[in-house]
């Protein structure tokens, strides 16, 4: 199989983005390098038309848009998040015992926390430095394998270790000397004055580097792909748009992993007010305001469950995708997914007329399933939206996998979805 060299350019991205915060600033630097403008939510915008920008909230959410000449007759969204299962590191002195200490960290959602034993692993997030009164946000993220989390060996058998509880077992080691201000010795190896350092973020990250595997090359594995290989499809798609009749938006929302209830996830105002701003650029009174968005249409994207041969029945006796099969289009009765017919439509049409390998999921009727960004956005703006993503394996492992056939086709869908005809169907 021939590699698709946007898998490199992926895993280069994924090496780049050890946390939401480097993956954001990632996105924005590339928005940038392709002539988009920085906007500030703390300003005033002047907008012109045709314009391209992109905002940014806490650093950790993304709203990109490209304008039409006119008032736009819809919006196009693309969204997808930016954060991964993880474990953050709580403030006060690390823990020591045995000769060893470890950092005091709590999980940051839902991880399969066995994923993280045994892999180099180290921090990355910010830091708020106060400089003379003032304060100033640096990223960081040490390019050095620092922290491990040993699991316990296999000639002791402890009750506790199908489930590792995280106070007791899953706090990282970080240094072989009995040290309760190491963190502080890691501020420092980072550059920083730690008197200086009122404020921090910082979560574990996954050192393990992206690979591509198999016999013939198929498989892609690295931290994070759920939901980093669909910010980076999306926008690779979004970049090669351009808006003409319609207003296109990309959207990546953190805290996707704790419910998106935050300032900055999906189900916050994010969306919402930087529509605001918009309508208030092309001077929409509120009956073309809600006409816009009646028309509107977004796509949800997020990493999708493939059929795993060793669990056959934790999947749908049908709708079960596989790796290098395609995107998936999900469905789920009780619209956690937000497709439905309307949506999944144009889906398949755009998909057929554009010989895009396209597969559909839905749950196996007695498990639970996943939640995902479409019906929690809809809570502020609501939208006509459908569900899609990559297929993958080991979904929330520290260590994800997926084909590497798959990111071509989303790319390549997520472009013909902001410029082809998208059919409407009068409800
Ligand atoms: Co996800």
């Amino acid at each position: 199989m021939e590699i698709n060299p946007l898998n490199q350019s992926l895993m280069d991205f994924l090496r780049r983005s050890p946390g939401c915060f480097h993956a954001v600033e990632n996105l924005g630097n590339q928005l940038e390098a392709h002539g988009f403008q920085r906007l500030r939510e703390t300003e005033t915008w002047t907008l012109e038309p045709g314009g391209n920008y992109f905002v940014t909230r806490n650093g950790s959410s993304i709203i990109a848009f490209r304008l039409p000449e006119g008032e736009p007759c819809r919006l196009r969204l693309t969204a997808a998040h930016s954060d991964s299962p993880t474990f953050k590191l709580k403030p006060g002195p690390a823990l020591t015992d045995g000769g060893l200490t470890r950092l005091n960290v709590e999980q940051y959602g839902g991880a399969i926390r066995q994923s993280w034993l045994d892999r180099p692993l180290s921090i990355a997030g910010r830091v708020l430095v106060e400089e003379a009164g003032t304060l100033r946000q640096v990223l960081v993220a040490p390019d050095r394998d620092l922290l491990l989390i040993p699991s316990l060996a296999i000639h002791f058998t402890a009750p506790e270790q199908e489930a590792p509880s995280v106070q007791n077992q899953l706090l990282p080691v970080l240094t072989a000397e009995g040290n309760p201000a190491a963190l502080d010795d890691l501020l420092r190896l980072c550059g920083f004055d730690p008197e200086t350092v009122v404020g921090m973020d910082l979560y574990l990250t996954c050192r393990e580097a992206p690979r591509i595997w198999g016999l013939k090359e198929e498989f892609l594995s690295a931290p994070r792909l759920d939901d980093l290989a669909c910010c980076y499809g999306a926008l690779k798609g979004f970049l090669e748009a351009e808006a003409k009749q319609d207003a296109l938006l990309y959207c990546v929302f953190d805290n996707e992993e704790v419910g998106s209830a935050s300032r900055q996830g999906a189900a916050s105002t994010f969306l919402r007010d930087t529509l605001d701003r918009l309508f208030a650029h092309w001077n929409a009174a509120p009956e073309q305001r809600h006409a816009i968005l009646a028309r509107s249409v977004l796509v949800s994207a997020d990493n999708a469950h493939a059929f795993h041969p060793g669990y056959p029945s934790v999947a749908d006796p049908v709708n079960r995708p596989h790796i290098n099969g395609g995107i998936v289009l999900k469905h789920q009765a009780a619209q956690k997914y937000t497709t439905d017919a309307v949506t999944a439509a144009p889906c398949r049409m755009l998909c057929k007329r554009h010989d895009i390998p396209l597969q559909e999921y839905t749950n196996h009727s007695d498990q639970r399933g996943g939640s995902t960004l479409g019906n929690l956005s809809n809570a502020q703006v609501s939208l006509r939206a459908m569900d899609i993503g990559l297929p993958q394996l080991a979904m929330h492992s520290a260590y994800e996998t997926m084909g590497t056939a798959d990111l071509v086709s989303l790319v390549r869908f997520v472009w013909m979805f902001y410029i082809d005809q998208l059919p409407e169907v009068q409800e």
